[in-house]
């Protein structure tokens, strides 16, 4: 048995150079319903010339799918889903017996299920949250699929698909520290340093509850707690099954309350504007939960997740941080 891998290197990342651990992007191309096959290779982006937007002419193959009927996507024939997995048990890199990392979790499987369902090839293309949002919000991918909350704020840049999964929010900190950090006043003093993921509803959360602390926006839940567990950062706004799911490999987390939020569940991004990809997700959403699917791909991620084959980040080529 390998030993356990703590992936969670933001001093690694750091010393890495920021330009190595944020913002760069993956794509990974799955074939079949074998999502545990997906590969770390960036494919040569050659498709994107191809794309089309309006007023420019459609490729040939665009055009006969139109005609035919079928699907818009922005690469014919297949689904291109951005996530961000630092977000376990929706997406993250768990480690096979061979030491691979694996991008793995319930929004992963689903995605593959939709893929299926609707007759194409799923790629995921891996970038840090805010870039899911910019990804969808430049309709560079058909779906983003990150434990996503409908934000009617975010109604201007993507639309929402139903609800698949509901979760809630907490306010999350260490062991050592529960006694003193144990309310949203206790949290909201500029000596206290209040962590949330950039571009989340989370940091919404921070500003509201915790304004007077000194915010600490970064690019991964993996990276908060981290954080958290140098001792670096008192407190961390986190949903709560990803902090209850990251508490299995690291006790020394320590759920504080919980917190309200008005847009529970998650739905999936869908591109704007495409109506007709946006029905077939919400059928395929509706089939998953209809066949028992999703409640498997969450039991499986959540197995996965709490196992000793568990990843939070890989390096700048695609390998797990030791
Ligand atoms: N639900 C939150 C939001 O939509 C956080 C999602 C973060 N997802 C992730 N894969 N890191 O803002």
């Amino acid at each position: 048995m390998k030993k356990k891998i703590f992936a969670l290197g933001l001093a690694v990342c750091m010393a890495a150079s920021l330009a190595a651990c944020g913002g760069g992007s993956t794509a990974e191309t799955t074939t079949g319903t074998d999502t545990a096959a997906a590969s770390t290779e960036a494919p040569a982006d050659d498709s994107k010339s191809e794309e089309s937007s309006e007023g420019e002419t459609e490729s040939k193959a665009e055009e006969d799918a139109a005609a035919s009927g079928e699907l818009q996507t922005v690469t014919p024939g297949k689904l291109t889903v951005a996530t961000s997995p630092d977000f376990a048990p929706y997406e993250f890199y768990a480690i096979g017996e061979d030491g691979t990392p694996t991008l793995a979790g319930f929004d992963i499987a689903l995605a593959q299920y939709i893929a299926d369902d609707l007759g194409l090839e799923l790629e995921v293309v891996t970038v840090d949250f805010d870039g899911v949002l910019s990804e969808l919000q430049t309709k560079s991918v058909d779906l983003g699929m990150a434990g996503l909350s409908p934000d009617p704020k975010r109604e201007s840049i993507m639309a929402f698909s139903d609800l698949y999964y509901m979760g809630g929010q907490s306010l999350v900190t260490v062991k050592d520290k529960a006694d003193m950090y144990n309310s949203f006043e206790a949290v909201n003093k500029p000596e206290v340093s209040v962590g949330a993921q950039i571009g989340s509803i989370q940091m919404d959360l921070a500003h509201a509850n915790s304004p007077a602390a000194d915010i600490v926006p970064l690019p991964k839940v993996t990276d908060i707690i981290a954080e958290l567990l140098a001792g670096k950062m008192d407190a961390a706004y986190i949903e709560t099954d990803v902090a209850k799911s990251y508490q299995k490999n690291y006790p020394e987390l320590e759920i504080i309350m919980d917190v309200p939020y008005d847009q529970e569940g998650s739905s999936i991004g869908v591109c704007k504007g495409n109506e007709a990809l946006l029905a077939a997700v919400n059928g395929s959403i509706a089939k998953a939960i209809e066949d028992g699917s999703m409640e498997k791909f969450i039991t499986e991620a959540n197995e996965l997740a709490s196992g000793e084959k568990y990843e939070g980040l890989l390096d700048e080529s695609g390998q797990v941080q030791q």
